[in-house]
């Protein structure tokens, strides 16, 4: 199949979609967040890039501690709007009803089915952004997205992010079991 080079500047696609918890100056503040992943499993860290402007870098550095909501597509505008406006600006956390869990500066969105409190371990500073290493410390899930105690995505009901063309999707059908369609192709 010939290949076209289409230059280097690349999404990862897709994202997931995230709002970030933090306490920066004192206060609550949350923000959309799609530039993460897991990186360990046991004990679990996951990595997360924010540009070094947000006003959520600043809370990271300031307490060590964050949450990630997971939003459902039922909170799409709300986390869409965490994503367009600045913290030090407005005040985002006004109108929200916060959960709180072990950690101190971990505010986790109520109304997001899954909240993931973190604990910042490592800082790598990139050109523009922070790479927050953070470590999971404990996960809270409304009862309604579990299915024998653990998150069900299809009760979950998660959006994901592309880029460049800048939208949200729904999970889409469910196309077989991860490590165990390809055993198909294991020769003998
Ligand atoms: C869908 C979406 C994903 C985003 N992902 C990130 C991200 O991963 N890292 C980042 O620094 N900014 C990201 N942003 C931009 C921030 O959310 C935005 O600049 C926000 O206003 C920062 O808020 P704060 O200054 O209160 O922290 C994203 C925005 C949207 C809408």
């Amino acid at each position: 199949m010939a290949k076209k080079n289409i230059g280097k500047h690349f999404d990862i696609y897709p994202m997931p979609v995230v709002i970030v918890g933090t306490i920066t100056d004192g206060k609550p503040n949350f923000m959309t967040a799609a530039w993460l992943t897991k990186i360990h499993s046991d004990p679990p860290f996951l990595a997360i890039s924010l540009g070094e402007r947000q006003y959520t870098a600043k809370g990271i550095r300031q307490t060590g501690e964050f949450a990630l909501s997971y939003p459902s597509i039922d909170q799409a505008e709300l986390a869409d709007y965490m994503g367009l406006v600045h913290g030090d600006r407005v005040d985002k956390a006004k109108d929200i009803e916060i959960f709180k869990g072990s950690l101190e500066s971990a505010p986790i969105v109520r109304a997001c089915p899954v909240g993931v409190e973190c604990r910042a371990t490592q800082t790598i500073d990139l050109p523009h952004d922070y790479l927050f290493i953070a470590e999971v410390v404990n996960v809270y899930a409304t009862e309604s997205v579990l299915t024998e105690g653990k998150i069900d995505p299809v009760k979950l009901r998660p959006f994901v992010l592309t880029m460049p063309d800048n939208s949200y999707w729904a999970l889409g059908d469910r196309i077989g079991s991860a490590w165990d369609i390809g055993r198909a192709l294991i020769k003998p």
